[in-house]
């Protein structure tokens, strides 16, 4: 058991100064993933140092690859190519979703059983998701109730199929493009609508064919990868965080260095500017396919802003962020569609609701969202996480507008994603 700690925030006066943000999560996943399946050494520069990544590596250890991380954070993995060896023990997923999830669609293509455990929060995830196609596509995957994990999960020769993906999400095309990778034949998945495309990238990236028609993305069975050695852009999701920050107190300065400005992921630079902020990018490059580049942030939070459909799918880890300083917008935010936050590392849409409330705010919840008017003043509180690290991390920006002092509960969550958000937070915090 993990020792509970908590932490205090204090009110902030602004925002001020310039800040790189930890390695992207999703980016970090899928690279460690390819990376075991390519033939050779790859190597990445400020690979997340969360521990979410760390899970991913724990696996690909246990799957036979040799796994280095130096002091500047730089890993290394021996790719053994696409047939792995039996672990000796379960595969430990922690925390992480993207890591069960993803890894389900390599384990299912190998010729052993695998077992996938993780902690009590992601054994409560639903795995149907991916249990329900990669069957389709020839793997004997048992699950316990409710189809969550532990999943035991028994590899098999697969085959492609055409598959619509009922609900929106990455993890799920990026765990069938993956089965794809080691399947007979041609696998397409076609998404609801359009979501983070880290998957087909760094399939490319790594020497694959991805072929994309709209929302539909196909991938040819039986193609070897190459090892790669990139620099894995900075964490916009972790970023999103100080930029909500800086975006509600008028006499903040921000700049964030070399972090991911792809567009399926950057849809919250698109609310702030909607909102009033003004943003700029500059230095923009592309890396291994991946748009890379410096944000500065002008704050301004005055517009009254409503997040629904294909937008909710595309800002899925920032609503908890921007829920938590929509009271402090002149014009308040409505988020609709969001039903996938009920089934995140906690209750999102819950977990929100209940700390507004703690700070004295007033939110309706509806079902697949909220309703939060702007202009209110808030007092400091007592914040649940609920192990969550988004829930933890959002909850601190709002602590820094409030009156008084916040306390946020099972603050080490936040190691999760980013391990030093809170020292990040007090660098850039004016008081
Ligand atoms: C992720 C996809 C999203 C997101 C998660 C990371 C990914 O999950 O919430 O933090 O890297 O593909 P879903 O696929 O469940 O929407």
């Amino acid at each position: 058991m993990r020792e509970a700690k908590s932490v205090i925030v204090k009110p902030a006066r602004n925002i001020l100064g310039s800040l790189r943000v930890p390695g992207d999560k999703s980016i970090s996943h899928r690279y460690a993933m390819l990376a075991a399946l390519a033939s050779g050494r790859s190597r990445f520069e400020n690979f997340s140092p969360g521990a979410d990544c760390a899970s991913t590596l724990k696996c690909v250890r246990a799957l036979g690859c040799t796994v280095e991380r130096d002091a500047q954070g730089t890993v290394s993995i021996d790719g053994l190519g696409p047939q792995l060896q039996a672990p000796s023990e379960p595969l430990d997923c922690g925390n992480s979703g993207s890591t069960m999830r993803m890894l389900a669609g390599i384990v299912a293509g190998q010729p052993f059983t695998s077992e996938m455990i993780g902690d009590d929060s992601l054994s409560r995830r639903p795995m149907k998701r991916i249990i329900d196609p990669l069957t389709r596509m020839g793997a004997e995957i048992r699950s316990a109730d409710g189809g969550c994990a532990p999943l035991r999960i028994k590899g098999k020769k697969l085959h492609g199929i055409e598959y619509q993906v009922p609900v929106a999400s990455a993890q799920v095309k990026t765990s069938l493009l993956f089965a794809g990778l080691l399947a007979e034949g041609q696998t397409t998945v076609e998404e609801p609508s359009r979501t983070r495309d880290h998957g087909e990238m760094a399939l490319r990236a790594f020497g694959a064919i991805v072929d994309r028609q709209r929302n539909a993305v196909s991938i040819q069975g039986g193609q070897t990868l190459h090892p790669l050695e990139a620099s894995i852009p900075g964490d916009i999701s972790s970023a999103a965080f100080f930029l909500c920050a800086a975006a509600i107190f008028a006499e903040s300065n921000l700049v964030i260095d070399g972090v991911l400005l792809n567009p399926t992921r950057s849809a919250l630079l698109d609310v702030l500017t909607a909102m009033g902020s003004r943003i700029s990018m500059v230095r923009v490059e592309e890396q291994h396919g991946e748009l890379v580049g410096t944000i500065t942030l002008v704050p301004g939070v005055g517009q009254a802003v409503t997040i629904e459909g294909a937008l909710t799918a595309l800002l899925i880890d920032e609503l908890p962020v921007l829920a938590a300083i929509a009271p402090f917008t002149a014009g308040g935010l409505e988020v609709r569609d969001a039903g996938e936050l009920r089934v995140k590392e906690s209750d999102r849409l819950g977990a929100v609701t209940q700390n507004l409330k703690a700070m004295a705010a007033q939110v309706e919840q509806i079902a697949d969202g909220w309703r939060i008017p702007g202009g209110q003043k808030l007092h400091g509180g007592n914040i649940q996480s609920f192990g969550d690290h988004r829930i933890a991390m959002a909850f601190a920006i709002a602590a820094l507008r409030a009156e008084g002092e916040t306390r946020i509960q099972d603050s080490q969550c936040v190691a999760i994603s980013y391990p030093s958000f809170f020292q990040d937070l007090e660098r850039l915090v004016e008081r």
